[in-house]
């Protein structure tokens, strides 16, 4: 059973151990941090969902931290022919030293967690994507100084994203507006919580949502395991797009952040994204800082603060 600090989702630090782990990744983002605290580990990671940033980032930054990463997919594992989640969980847990996953059922994850005694990192489940939205608020901080005080305007679909963007603004107290349309909205609990500090509003125009803010960001209309809805999602949110026109009424300054992959023409212009506002490159440099930061923590010892 579990006795190892696990991250399923950004609730799961404190706020003190979050400007931690920032302070963390940003020594890491600039080379400072060149320890490899993770040397003669072994790091599984198991993906029953696509993957490009999550898998590089997690993969390159337990090597470049000393750790030997195993990729593992249904179709090598059997997992994917019906192997319990606990069964696995607790034969991954007597090889490796940390274990992440990618999955469809959040509660997966945290049955895995909970069978297995090495931490275990959410890699993205329907419900939140947490290691995202940390590099997220690294690129804000980086572009923009500090997240305190700020406003981030969520636009679409009320999905993972959104509700781990509902759990930062719990912790960390920036303002955060989502606009969503009617039936699309984030995780009723997770809203509740976010609302309860009197800084985070959910609105069914997007003009609404970004008139000010500092920070402008969406996601796919359809995520992973929602293929079929696309048509009737295209129709839903026809309204929550991110083009030079709603971006004119956010800050001047303003940035625009897409966890990436995008559908240009879709959530967001091409004009927006490859536009000079844009930071979705550096936010996708940023799932390697923050992730190792992560891993040198739960698994490295590394201390935060
Ligand atoms: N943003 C993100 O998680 O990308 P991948 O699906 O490519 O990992
Ligand atoms: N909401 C998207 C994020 C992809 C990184 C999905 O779950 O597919």
């Amino acid at each position: 059973m579990s006795t190892e600090r696990d991250f399923l989702a950004i609730t799961d630090f404190s706020t003190d151990e979050l400007h931690g782990l920032f302070a963390l990744a940003d020594r890491m983002r600039t080379g400072e941090y060149r320890a490899r605290p993770l040397e003669g580990k072994a790091f599984a990671m198991l993906f029953m969902k696509a993957s490009t940033r999550t898998r590089v980032s997690f993969e390159v930054g337990a090597w470049q931290l000393g750790a030997h990463p195993l990729f593992l997919t249904p179709r090598d594992v059997q997992l994917g022919r019906g192997e319990a989640m606990s069964d696995t969980a607790r034969v991954l847990d007597r090889m490796v030293d940390g274990i992440m996953i990618r999955t469809f059922a959040h509660a997966d994850v945290e049955e895995f967690a909970r069978y297995s005694s090495v931490p275990v990192i959410n890699g993205l489940t329907d419900l939140q994507h947490p290691c995202q939205i940390l590099a997220d608020l690294l690129t804000i901080r980086q572009h923009l100084g500090t997240f305190e005080g700020k406003t981030v305007a969520w636009i679409g679909d009320g999905n993972n994203m959104a509700n781990s963007w509902c759990d930062a603004a719990f912790r960390l107290g920036f303002s955060l507006r989502l606009a969503c349309p009617m039936g699309y909205e984030p995780d009723a609990t997770i809203l509740a919580r976010a609302q309860a500090t009197g800084r985070v509003t959910l609105v069914r125009d997007p003009h609404d949502a970004v008139a000010g803010a500092d920070v402008v960001t969406t996601d796919v209309w359809a995520s992973m395991g929602q293929e079929e809805e696309q048509a009737q999602r295209a129709t839903a949110f026809a309204a929550f797009h991110v083009n030079a026109a709603l971006m004119q009424r956010a800050a001047s300054d303003a940035i625009f952040l897409h966890c990436l992959p995008a559908h240009r023409g879709e959530e967001v212009s091409a004009e927006v994204i490859d536009g000079a506002q844009s930071r979705v490159w550096d936010e996708a440099a940023n799932r390697l800082h923050v992730q190792k930061a992560v891993m040198a923590v739960l698994m490295g010892g590394e201390p935060l603060g």
